[in-house]
Parts: structure tokens; sequence; C-alpha cells
């Protein structure tokens, strides 16, 4: 029996498939829940730290909504500014003061391996909401949830990931996790911003086929599910370079029309202008119900590390 109680949530290559399916089940239990307007208090007596050292909206507001319909409270740091760090607290120092506070923390942080080694700092579950360009697990999770929703099950699919595939650390992690499933996976990008070597060996390991393409509309043809991603502009050194792969993919309404009958669009958000807005009425453009499913996926991870589920 899969069980996460007292573990960290670090890396998309941590889970077995099992514990995917514990987290889905128990996300489908509690958005359930929600839905037939159930007061939940399994966090009840519980505190969350949220921890943000980097910008968010979705992220940190769904884990915060998760905590607050579980029964939970939370504290919060958003504004990096305003916290010790400014005055060059290290993050090992931060994290053991908030395990006096708090029960579970939930990190972002603009560094690689951040959350590994707030991790090391303490006891409590961390919760890793993006480190850098490193990974983003808790966002595959909400992915693959999406998908399953959308589409019935992710086994089978062909899945496209599009756009910054070098920085972007929400499609390092789904690439990652996606290998527990039996799915083909497109990787579209421009030449300079390819998924790292690294991560496309591994997948190849795992014995999922993969191809990588510059062409967006070869891309959209042959795929089920196209999860589009924003050029993460804050990771280049060359502001020029930005500017030069700014454009790369734009996906329109008529671009559309070429793309796979019944095609599910996904992007983690925020978009900047890589899914121009007339694609919203597209029944397929599933980018906002993505966001809304990050609530009880978060409410599952909260539970299950906490042993409240
Ligand atoms: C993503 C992130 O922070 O990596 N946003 C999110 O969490 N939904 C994607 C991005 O910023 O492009």
């Amino acid at each position: 029996m899969a069980n996460l109680k007292g573990k960290d949530i670090l890396r998309a290559d941590q889970f077995t498939r099992d514990e995917v399916t514990l987290i889905m089940e128990t996300a489908r239990r509690f958005e359930d829940a929600l839905r037939e307007g159930q007061m939940l208090n399994n966090m009840q007596g519980l505190v969350l730290a949220t921890l943000f050292f980097e910008p968010s909206t979705r992220t940190r507001l769904s884990f915060e909504t998760a905590m607050l319909r579980l029964g939970g409270q939370v504290i919060t740091v958003a504004e990096p500014k305003s916290s010790s760090a400014a005055k060059g607290e290290s993050l090992h120092d931060t994290i053991k003061t908030v395990e006096g506070y708090a029960d579970v923390i939930v990190l972002r942080h603009p560094k690689i391996g951040a959350a590994e080694e707030a991790a090391e700092a303490t006891e409590r579950p961390i919760i890793n909401a993006g480190d850098g360009a490193g990974q983003h697990p808790t966002q595959s999770l909400l992915d693959v949830y999406t998908i399953l929703k959308e589409k019935g099950t992710v086994d089978g699919l062909t899945i496209a990931l599009a756009g910054d595939l070098k920085y972007g650390r929400t499609v390092h992690s789904l690439a990652e996790l996606l290998t527990l499933y039996d799915v083909r996976l497109v990787l579209v990008s421009p030449e300079a911003l390819r998924m790292p070597g690294e991560i496309v060996a591994r997948l190849k390991e795992k014995g999922i086929p993969v191809e990588e393409t510059e062409d967006l509309e070869a891309g959209l043809k042959k795929s089920d599910v196209l999860y589009m991603t924003r050029i993460q502009r804050e990771r280049f050194d060359d502001p020029a370079e930005y500017e030069r792969l700014k454009g790369a993919y734009v996906l329109t309404r008529s671009l559309l029309d070429e793309a796979k009958e019944g095609i599910t669009i996904m992007h983690p958000l925020p978009r900047v202008n890589e899914i121009a807005t007339d694609v919203d009425a597209y029944e397929g453009a599933a980018y906002f119900r993505q966001a809304a499913n990050g609530v009880p996926v978060r409410m599952a991870l909260l539970a299950l590390v906490t042993g409240r589920a």
C-alpha cells in the first residue's frame, strides 16, 4: 500500500505509479466532497507555511485554498523582500525557524535544489513548489489529474510538450512523471530551448518513445494533448536572446484547425502570448480547468504527507 505520511515532495521522479494513483484517488475524493458542499476538517489544528521567494499566483493561492478547505490554517511569506532572507539569512536557518511554527512547509525558491536543501534542514514535510529551472512536482501531479479528467486515461496518449523545455520546470517534472504511463512524447521547442539532455536520456531509458522537433504544427497533428509553456524570461542571462525567442510559438484558433481531432490544450499559466485568447472558447482548451484542479490535488498532497487523508 502506498503511503506518503512524513514524506517530502521534491521531484516528479520520486513517485511510484501506486503513489500517483493514491494521490489521484484522494484528490478525486476531496473534489467530490467539495462539490457536494461538505465541510472537511482533516487538517484541523495544523498550520501550513507557504514560503514563496519567487512570484506566484496559482501555486500559492491553490495551496492556501487547499489548506483552508481542509480546515487547517496558513501562514505565508509571499513577498521575499519582507522576510529575513532579504537580510541575508540562509535557507537552512529560515527553514529551522519555520519548523517551529508550522506542520508542513511549501517552498518556492529561485535556486535549483533548494527544496532538497530545505528537506535536509527539517523533519517537517517539505513540498517543492518550484525550484528555479529545476522541478515543479505538484504542478505535474495536477497536470496528470487534468489529463485523467479530460481524457479518461493517460495510457495510450501522445502528448506534446511545447515552448521553453530548457528552463521550464513544469515540463521537466511532467515529462518525468509521464514515464510511469504508456505514453509517446513529442518535444516541440526552438533548438536553443530543447529539453535537457539528461532528461531526454532518462525518458528513453524508461522506454518512452520521444520525438524532438521545432515544428509546432507537426506536433499538433499527431498529439492528443498539447501542453504549451511560457518562454521563461527570468531565466535568460541575455535579454536579446529572450527577445529573439519569445514569439517562437503562438497557438491560434486557426492553427488548431490543423490539430488532431479533439486535442486537449493545456498550459500551467501564466500565459504571455503563446496561446491567443481566441483559443479560450475552444472546448478542449483546458488550462483554466487545469488551474482549478490545483486545489483538490494539493488538498490530497497536504493531507497525505501529514497522515490526515
Ligand atoms: C509555472 C511555474 O511557476 O513554473 N507556473 C505555475 O506554477 N503554474 C509556469 C511558469 O511560470 O511559466
